[in-house]
């Protein structure tokens, strides 16, 4: 596949097919998004897929902000919790900032890991959506997440049972400016 098709062919999707999803090809495309760049080449990010019971108590029991996307989880064979290991992106060896951003370089870091996962997953035939909106602490809870990481985002991971249109983009004149 084409990195333009694939760029532009990805959707976030809501709505899986109960078709299994194997371990090892969730593995591949962690593997692929290791290629995702990141600051100093810290490589931070950490995925924690769920499945099975468990999964279901996620959706169900850590989306009350937002029950849309629990209801989306728990309909997908996989959910994959995205997180990075606090203290080291945006900073020295020392714990001090390099520049005025500091540790929310992390979130870039993470970004970028997600859109490499999110495409490679696509080139697999799969579908995702990243979630912004959760209920973090008890996420943390429930998963035992150590104090040492952050949960960034989550995105269910499963073959798609839609193929929703792109939504409309702005357009080159709006987003780039030369000087
Ligand atoms: C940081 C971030 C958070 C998002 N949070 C949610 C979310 O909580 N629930 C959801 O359904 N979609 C969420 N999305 C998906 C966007 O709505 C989606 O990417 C956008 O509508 C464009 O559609 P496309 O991904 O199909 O191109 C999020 C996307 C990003 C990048």
């Amino acid at each position: 596949m084409e990195a333009r098709e694939c760029i532009k062919g990805r959707r976030s999707i809501r709505k899986y097919s109960d078709k299994p999803v194997d371990k090892a090809l969730i593995e591949e495309i962690v593997e692929t998004a290791s290629y995702a760049p990141s600051w100093k080449h810290s490589q931070t990010i950490r995925y924690i897929a769920v499945t099975g019971e468990l999964k279901h108590k996620l959706a169900t029991e850590c989306f009350t902000s937002f029950p849309g996307n629990g209801a989306i989880i728990d309909q997908a064979p996989w959910a994959i919790l995205m997180t990075g290991i606090k203290g080291r992106s945006g900073l020295e060896r020392d714990g001090s900032p390099t520049n005025r951003r500091g540790a929310t370089w992390q979130m870039y870091d993470a970004g970028c890991a997600g859109e490499a996962f999110c495409l490679a997953a696509y080139e697999k035939g799969l579908g995702t959506v990243i979630m912004g909106i959760f209920d973090e602490d008890s996420i943390v809870k429930l998963l035992e997440i150590p104090d040492d990481r952050e949960l960034i985002a989550i995105t269910p991971l499963g073959y798609p049972d839609d193929a929703p249109q792109a939504p409309k983009r702005k357009t080159v004149e709006e987003l780039l400016e030369f000087k």
